[in-house]
Order: structure tokens, then C-alpha cells, then sequence
């Protein structure tokens, strides 16, 4: 706690109120001395409001900065890779050589799935949306492991976090396959776990798969730039979740179905749809301008953010990777790329755009990425959801390892004074 003070007055009272620091960012004031003294705050979309203290993502939105366990964004998308960011996000510290092969090795041997998970599939339309199987899915993990739900026993929780980075790409590629009338794709060992990904996503067991590896790069890189942002709208429903004592499965299976909104992981798809809605860049200016209107609801997609009001460094990383990748396959006059890069500098020098510090955010190009893999626009917020499993598990398990309560915010209640029941005779 820092040795700074801070007082409210009010109705003739001042009420000192505890302020803390941390490493670096905002300090806080410890606010939970007004229920006692008859208030509340009030905050809706806790634009203000730091609901735990955690050491794993630091953002700082006005300088665009985000660092896992210190470490920046853009150091981690350039040496690191995905899996060592998810042991990062978990332990707190990037693992040795040993540390990093056993833990590679761990989640190796966990990326099959009960092959009852499969009859799952079967109750589900084939043109249900993707996003609607994980969340079933996902949740359904939690009939499988009686054996790790003990979320007091620190190796229970472990587990579990294993499980679920091993599981979701298997579970998504499954999604897919289901949705395409393909059979499954078991995973295979002797692939890394991107190449694993697209290998359950596109292979067939009519013929031998040869993963690309520049793709296979592209898709550890946009798992690793996706892995967390700290309490974001689905990180802080996996907590809400989880402060009520829920198995860390469903736990997760919530965390999804928060994600898939479109003003939050649900954007790269609508990215995609907006690009091809817009269809021609002689069109920008005319989405622009619906994009500004009050009366119209619609927004660009991939624009703006909560926290950044400055690049989402992602989005920097992001761009990078879109041109790698459209490159390798001869892509680079794609006409939604040409129609991205101009929206993408109207809105930097647009004054609507400006002086809202709506800048591109990490969604803006994965959906570019995920169409030149081949990867249909449908489960772009899948993908999001795999990237993420750990920062929601690593978020999950810093709150269940430590002192947490559950977590009830109050109201502002505007509804009708008590009254009494009126019988329906007299209405
Ligand atoms: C993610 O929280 C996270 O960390 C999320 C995330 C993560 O990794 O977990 O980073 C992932 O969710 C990224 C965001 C993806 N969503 C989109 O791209 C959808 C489009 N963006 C917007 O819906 C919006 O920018 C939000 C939801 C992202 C942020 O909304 P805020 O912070 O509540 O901002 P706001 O709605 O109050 O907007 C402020 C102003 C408003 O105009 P005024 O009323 O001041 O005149 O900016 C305008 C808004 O109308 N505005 C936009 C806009 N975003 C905000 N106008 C046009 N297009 C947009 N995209």
C-alpha cells in the first residue's frame, strides 16, 4: 500500500479512504469503507474500476504498451512462441530449456480428447455456429475430469490448465470438421501444437499432410498475440465465474461465451464481414461516414478500444505477420488487404477517428491472416477463444491460489418505491 491518503467529504463527512500502488500503472483507492457509511460507487462498465490485483499483463493504453510478466508484446511475438508464453502466463517466469521441453512435453501428451467428447458433436445442427459448439464443449469437459476438480489442490488446478491449452485446439478443429461433414483429425505428436492445429483443421485421412510451416508460424504467432490482455470483458467473467467456486471448465466455457460478442472477440469476424460488405475501396468512404453517424449503429470493426487510446501494439505485430503471410502465398494485392491498409490510414487521419483515439486493434488484421490460411470467417472468434485459454486460466488460478471472495457488485436502483399487491380484479 502506498503511504498516500485520500478523503471523500460528503453530507458534512470526510471518509479517508486507503489508497494502493502497484508496480507501475494508476494507483487505487480501496474504496469498500462506503457500504458502511451508507454509499456505493458507480461505475458502469467499471471504466475506473480495478476489481483484483494481478501480476501477469500490464497494459498502459495511452503509450500502447503490454507486457506478460514484464516481458513487451513485441519481444515475446519476435523470440518467443506460444506455448513458452502460456508457461510465462502460468508460472510468472519464461521456462529454461528443461522447463520449457517438459512442459511442451505435457501438453503433448494431453491434446486427445475422451473420444465420447465426439457423440457431443452429433446433437449439434451442422451449420451451428462454431462458437455455439465450444461453448458446449468446452463446459462439457467438466463431465470428463472428476479426477482434477479439487480447485483447492494446487496440482488439481494444474491439471486442469494443461488440459484445457491441450485440448482447445483439438476441440476447435473438431468444431470445424463437424461443421464441414469431415471426420476428425487425431492430433499428432510429432508436430508442434500449431502444426498440430492446422493439421486437425485440414487434414484428411485419405492423404498425408504436409503443414506449411510459414502458415504454422503465423498461426503461433496470432495464438501468442492473443494469449491475454488482462481483465478484459471475458477474463473478468472467468473470474466472476470462478469466485463462486466453479470448476475451472466451465469457468472457461463462460470466459467463451462472453468472448463471442462482437464488441469483443466476436470483432475479427465482424472485421471480415465488414470488409466484404464494403467490398470496394471506392466504397470506404461512404462506411466512414456511417461509422461517424450518431443515428447509425454502425461501427468499424476493429477499431477502438477500451483501455488503448494509442496503437494496440498487437495490431503493429499483427500487420506485420498479414504481410508476411499474404506474401508467402502471392496474396499481396488481396483486395480486403487493400481495402484494410486504406480504411486503416482514414481513420488515423480522420478527425472523428483522431480525437477519439480510435486506433486499429488486435482484431483489425487476424481476420486477414485467418482468410489467407484458409480459415473460414465463422471460426475467427474460435480461434481468439484457443489464443486466450491461458490468460483466462492463468487469471483464474492467481485468483483461486490466492484470498478471493465472491464477487457481488451492488446497483443504482431507479425501479418503483415498495408497494403493495394489487388482485387483478382491481387492476
Ligand atoms: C477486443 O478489453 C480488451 O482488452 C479487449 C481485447 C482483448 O484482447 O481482450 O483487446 C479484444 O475486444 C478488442 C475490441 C474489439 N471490438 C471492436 O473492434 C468493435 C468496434 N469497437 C467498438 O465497439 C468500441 O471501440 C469498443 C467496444 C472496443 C470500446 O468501446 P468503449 O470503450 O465503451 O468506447 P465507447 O463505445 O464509449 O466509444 C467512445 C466513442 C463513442 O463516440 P461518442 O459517443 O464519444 O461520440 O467512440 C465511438 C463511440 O461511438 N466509437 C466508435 C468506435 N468505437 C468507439 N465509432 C466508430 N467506430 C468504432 N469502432
Amino acid at each position: 500500500m502506498s503511504d498516500k491518503k485520500a478523503s471523500l467529504s460528503i453530507d458534512g463527512k470526510t471518509l479517508d479512504l486507503k489508497v494502493h500502488s502497484g508496480t507501475i500503472g494508476p494507483d487505487v483507492i480501496e474504496v469498500s469503507a462506503l457500504t458502511g457509511n451508507g454509499y456505493f460507487t458507480y461505475d458502469p462498465g467499471f471504466v475506473s474500476t480495478a476489481a483484483c490485483e494481478s501480476k501477469i499483463t500490464y497494459i498502459d493504453g495511452d503509450k500502447g504498451v503490454l507486457l506478460h510478466g514484464g516481458y513487451p508484446i513485441e519481444q515475446l511475438a519476435e523470440h518467443s512462441d506460444y506455448l513458452e508464453t502460456c508457461y510465462l502466463l502460468l508460472y510468472g517466469a519464461l521456462p529454461n530449456a528443461s522447463q520449457k521441453e517438459a512442459f511442451v512435453n505435457k501438453v503433448r501428451m494431453h491434446t486427445m480428447v475422451n473420444d465420447q467428447m465426439s457423440t457431443f458433436f452429433k446433437g449439434f445442427r451442422r451449420d451451428a455456429h462454431p462458437m455455439a459448439i465450444m461453448c458446449g464443449v468446452v463446459g462439457a469437459l467438466s463431465a470428463f475430469y472428476h479426477d482434477s476438480l479439487d480447485i483447492t489442490d494446487e496440482k488439481h488446478r494444474e491439471i486442469s490448465a494443461i488440459r484445457l491449452i491441450a485440448k482447445m485446439p483439438t476441440l476447435a478443429a473438431m468444431t470445424y470438421k463437424y461443421t464441414i461433414g469431415q471426420p476428425f483429425m487425431y492430433p499428432q505428436n510429432h508436430l508442434s501444437y500449431s502444426e498440430n492445429f492446422l493439421h486437425m483443421m485440414f487434414g484428411n485421412p485419405c492423404e498425408q499432410d504436409k503443414v506449411n510451416p510459414v502458415l504454422a508460424k503465423a498461426m503461433d504467432k496470432i495464438f501468442l498475440l492473443h494469449a491475454d490482455h488482462e481483465q478484459n470483458a471475458s477474463t473478468s467473467t472467468v473470474r466472476l465465474a470462478g469466485s463462486t467456486g466453479a470448476n475451472p471448465f466451465a469457468c472457461i466455457s463462460a470466459g467463451i461465451a462472453a468472448l463471442w460478442g462482437p464488441s469483443h472477440g466476436g470483432a475479427n469476424e465482424a472485421v471480415l464481414e465488414m470488409l466484404n460488405e464494403i467490398g470496394d475501396a471506392s466504397r470506404i468512404d461512404e462506411f466512414v461516414a456511417k461509422a461517424k453517424d450518431k443515428d447509425d449503429p454502425f461501427r468499424l470493426m476493429g477499431f477502438g478500444h477500451r483501455v488503448y487510446k494509442n496503437f494496440d501494439p498487437r495490431a503493429k505485430v499483427m500487420k506485420l505477420a498479414a504481410d508476411e503471410v499474404l506474401a508467402e502465398l502471392g496474396l499481396e494485392n488481396d483486395p480486403l488487404l487493400v481495402i484494410a491498409k486504406r480504411l486503416e490510414q482514414i481513420a488515423l487521419e480522420d478527425e472523428y477517428f483522431v480525437e477519439r483515439k480510435l486506433y486499429p486493434n488486435v482484431d483489425f488484421y487476424s481476420g486477414i491472416i485467418l482468410k489467407a490460411i484458409g480459415i473460414p470467417t465463422s471460426m475467427f472468434t474460435v480461434i481468439f477463444a484457443l489464443g486466450r485459454t491461458p490468460g483466462w486460466i492463468a487469471h483464474w488460478n492467481e485468483m483461486i491460489s490466492g484470498s478471493y471472495r465472491i464477487g457481488r457488485p451492488r446497483q443504482l436502483y431507479t425501479g418503483p418505491a415498495q408497494r403493495d399487491f394489487v388482485p387483478l380484479d382491481k387492476r
